[in-house]
């Protein structure tokens, strides 16, 4: 397994003991810091990196230890699709992992002691999650958490960076970032991946009560209430992802807009731009696979509202930090959804570990 392990300085020499223990079980351990006991550290950041490694799956689980084990799991719990247990015995780890399937463990520094911890960490990456009521009781977890990130209610509460992390859409994102995968196989998957990603962010949408006649009988049904979609791919990547979204909502008008990047200056250059009449009575998808910089997609945005759109969502398989500040430094009110946020971009503007040219890749045009 591929554990992250993190702390404060408080949880410095336990974090310490714990890498080399945790080395010793057989995994693979990456320790993210702190790298010194001696200096004050604030423990939401050392939490952020280790749970960013889980979410970009880059780590199987993650390990966290600042003085009491509070702050870092209270941290740690704010990042969807992150479920760490502060656990200070055995009978705990072991139920975190059988009821709560708990992907990190927490622990105290100054209030668990290093043989204690030890046996916490074996029994803790020795048990499997049960299922049955316990699956539907983390089921229920992770609605509230969908409930909590408003997803699906795109431009009320806005500003938004939500990471899908369903397990689907995290197996598919990985055959397509692997440079083998052939251009027919990646065109496939991106098509899934976005459709799987309009099903997450359309969980919420407001449904209204209507009347069926079934061979049967008649009963009541439920119909999705008053919502318009417009899809906004930016030529030419984003094209690879509209027929995944128009499978699961045929209605969809599409919009395009043609931009291109210049390779030496990186900025957008925009060639195209056609969007439905309505467009301002729409909840609006942009699509666009890579967001790199976020001068395209910045750029995009700004085209619709132009003309007259007003609840935009940004939709990306894989999104860089540079990209995400671009967006919501321009468009603070934009949600945005990717299914990876990865590390930085690379001296040529390409996200990295990323995926390579996501229109080169879905076209065959290297
Ligand atoms: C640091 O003094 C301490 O507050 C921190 O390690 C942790 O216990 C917070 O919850």
């Amino acid at each position: 397994m591929r554990v992250a392990i993190g702390s404060d300085h408080a949880g410095f020499a336990l974090k310490e003991d714990m890498k080399r223990f945790v080395q010793s079980l057989g995994h693979e351990v990456e320790d993210m810091g702190v790298f010194t006991g001696e200096q004050p550290a604030d423990y939401p950041d050392w939490s952020k990196k280790v749970t960013d490694s889980i979410i970009q799956g880059k780590s199987d689980r993650g390990i966290l230890i600042c003085g009491t084990g509070i702050g870092m799991s209270i941290a740690a719990n704010k990042v969807p699709g992150i479920y760490a247990a502060l656990c200070a015995s055995e009978e705990a780890a072991k139920l975190s992992r059988l009821h709560n399937d708990a992907n990190v463990l927490v622990l105290g520094g100054r209030t668990t002691g290093k043989d204690l911890a030890e046996s916490i960490a074996k029994v803790w990456f020795e048990t499997e999650a049960e299922g049955g009521r316990h699956l539907v009781r983390r089921q229920k977890v992770a609605d509230r958490e969908a409930e909590a990130l408003d997803i699906g209610r795109g431009g009320k509460s806005g500003g938004r960076v939500v990471v899908m992390s369903h397990p689907l859409i995290q197996h598919k994102l990985s055959i397509v970032r692997d440079k083998d995968t052939s251009v027919k196989d990646f065109r496939d998957l991106v098509q899934e991946i976005a459709g799987l990603m309009a099903y997450e962010i359309s969980r919420n949408l407001p449904l209204e009560e209507v009347e069926v006649e079934t061979p049967i009988c008649t009963t009541r049904g439920f119909s999705i209430s008053g919502k318009k979609l417009a899809v906004v791919p930016v030529l030419r990547a984003g094209l690879g992802m509209v027929e995944g979204i128009l499978r699961l909502v045929p209605n969809a008008k599409v919009g395009h807009i043609g931009l291109y990047r210049d390779p030496d200056s990186l900025q957008p250059v925009d060639y195209y731009c056609k969007l439905p009449n309505d467009i301002g009575e729409r909840d609006i998808f942009i699509l666009d696979p890579m967001l790199a910089t976020g001068g395209s997609a910045s750029a995009a945005i700004s085209h619709v509202k132009r003309a007259g759109g007003i609840r935009i969502s940004l939709v990306s398989l894989i999104a860089a930090p540079e990209g995400v500040s671009k967006v919501r430094a321009d468009h603070p009110e934009v949600d945005i959804f990717t299914a990876a946020l990865d590390s930085r971009l690379n001296d040529h503007g390409y996200i990295v570990p990323g995926l390579g040219d996501a229109g080169d890749r879905l076209f065959g045009t290297k």
